[in-house]
C-alpha cells in the first residue's frame, strides 16, 4: 500500500510499504479521508527513524476484523473513524489501510461524509479525556443536572471547536476565546460568551463574568500566556484545568491535569511525552467511543471546515509546511486517499 513515512531526517516520503496485519482485538480499516493535527509535522520533524507511518485521524471502511473481537462489536463494511499513534512504528493514518482496536472505532452517521469525519477523533476523544475523565463533567447524553460553567480556552482550535459543542449539548454554561472573526462562529456552535483571546484584560473579564466562581477550564493552546490566562480566570478558591500540553499552574489551589490523546490505547507512551500506561485510559476510551457515535448519531455536530489538499498523501508535506507556518485558521487540513497519485 502507499503510505506516508518519516525518512528519518525531519522529511516525510510518499512511499509503498506492507499492509498492516489485524493482532488481536483490532480491525482493519481502508482509509477513505485522513485529517492533520499539529501532533503530525511535530513528530516527523523530530523522528529519527526511517520508515514509520505518520497520521493519527483517519475515516473509511472497515475491512477485516481480526481475532478476539467480540462478535457483533464491529462489522466488515461499518462506516468508522479512528485514532491511531502515527509516527512511531509501521501503522499510522496516512496509508491506504490501518489496524485499530475495534472498541475504539466511532461509528459513523450516514450522513457524515469521510472528509468531515477524519477530523473527529483526536478532537474527540481529547475532549471526551479532558470534560469528562478529568473535570468529571455531564455528558451530552447525561440526565438533568445544576448548571455549571467551563471555561474552553481557544474554541476556534481544531479540539476546542468540538469540546464547545460536547459541553453545550450537556447543557453547560459555556466560555470560550477566540479571535473576533470568530466570535460569530463560536456563538452558532453554541458558546454563550466569546471572548477575544489576544487582550490582557481577557480573563479578568472573564472573572468577573464568572462572579469569581469558575472551577473547571480546557486549555486548547497551553502554551506561551494561556497557563497565566486560564489560572488567572478561575476562582480563588481554586479549580481544574485539563492542559493540552503539560505545565502546573503557579496560580494557588489551581490543580493542572494533562490530557493525552494517545492514552486511550492503555500502553506506555515515550514519544512525544512519556506517559505510563492507564488501563483505565483505554477503559474510558472504549465508553467514549460509544459516546461519540451516540452523540454523532442523535445531534448536529458540526464540522470543522475541511481544507482539501489537491493530490491527496502526496500533498501531505505541502500540508506540514502550511500548518508549520501558522496559516491554519477554522479550517481542518485534510487529505481524500483517492486524490493520491500512482507511484
Ligand atoms: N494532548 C493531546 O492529546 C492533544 C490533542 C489535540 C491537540 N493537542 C495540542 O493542542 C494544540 C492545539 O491543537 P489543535 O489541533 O486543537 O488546534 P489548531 O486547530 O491547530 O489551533 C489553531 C487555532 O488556535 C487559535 N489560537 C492560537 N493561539 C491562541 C491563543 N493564544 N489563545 C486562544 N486561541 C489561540 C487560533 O484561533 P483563531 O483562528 O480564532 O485566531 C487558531 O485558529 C497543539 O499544540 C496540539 O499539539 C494536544
Amino acid at each position: 500500500m502507499r503510505a506516508v513515512v518519516t525518512t528519518g531526517d525531519g522529511h516525510v516520503e510518499l512511499k509503498r510499504i506492507d499492509t498492516p496485519r489485524c493482532q488481536s482485538g483490532e480491525a482493519l480499516v481502508k482509509v477513505i479521508a485522513v485529517a492533520q493535527n499539529p501532533t503530525d509535522w511535530k513528530t516527523a520533524v523530530s523522528c529519527k527513524a526511517r520508515g514509520n507511518v505518520l497520521g493519527c485521524d483517519f475515516a473509511g471502511l472497515i475491512v477485516e476484523i481480526g481475532p478476539d473481537v467480540p462478535s457483533g462489536l464491529r462489522t466488515i463494511g461499518q462506516r468508522v473513524a479512528g485514532l491511531t499513534h502515527g509516527g512511531i512504528g509501521p501503522n499510522g493514518a496516512f496509508s491506504e489501510y490501518v489496524t485499530v482496536p475495534a472498541a475504539l472505532t466511532i461509528v459513523l452517521p450516514d450522513r457524515t461524509s469521510f472528509e468531515d469525519a477524519a477530523q473527529i477523533p483526536v478532537a474527540c476523544f481529547t475532549t471526551c479525556q479532558a470534560l469528562y475523565q478529568c473535570l468529571h463533567l455531564p455528558t451530552p447524553l447525561g440526565g438533568e443536572h445544576e448548571q455549571e460553567s467551563v471555561l474552553i480556552w481557544s474554541g476556534s482550535s481544531a479540539t476546542g471547536y468540538y469540546a464547545v459543542q460536547f459541553a453545550k449539548l450537556a447543557g453547560l454554561h459555556v466560555i470560550t476565546t477566540s479571535s473576533p472573526s470568530n466570535f460569530k462562529l463560536m456563538k452558532d456552535i453554541g458558546a454563550d460568551e466569546v471572548y477575544d483571546y489576544a487582550p490582557s484584560h481577557t480573563p479578568r473579564r472573564i472573572f468577573a463574568s464568572t462572579d469569581g466562581k469558575l472551577k473547571h477550564a480546557m486549555d486548547c493552546i497551553s502554551q506561551d500566556r494561556t497557563p497565566n490566562q486560564v489560572s488567572t480566570a478561575l476562582s480563588k478558591d481554586g479549580g481544574t484545568i485539563a492542559t493540552l500540553l503539560p505545565y502546573v499552574s503557579r496560580t494557588k489551589g489551581v490543580r493542572t491535569e494533562f490530557i493525552l490523546a494517545y492514552s486511550i490505547f492503555g500502553k506506555a507512551i515515550t514519544v512525544p511525552f512519556v506517559y505510563p500506561a492507564k488501563q483505565d485510559h483505554y477503559d474510558n476510551a472504549v465508553k467514549y467511543a460509544a459516546l461519540i457515535s451516540e452523540v454523532l448519531h442523535k445531534h448536529e455536530v458540526k464540522p470543522i471546515p475541511s481544507k482539501l489538499f489537491p493530490h491527496g498523501l502526496e500533498s501531505v508535506k505541502d500540508g506540514f509546511e502550511y500548518m508549520q507556518a501558522g496559516k491554519v485558521h477554522g479550517e481542518k487540513v485534510t487529505y481524500r486517499i483517492a486524490d493520491t497519485p500512482e507511484l
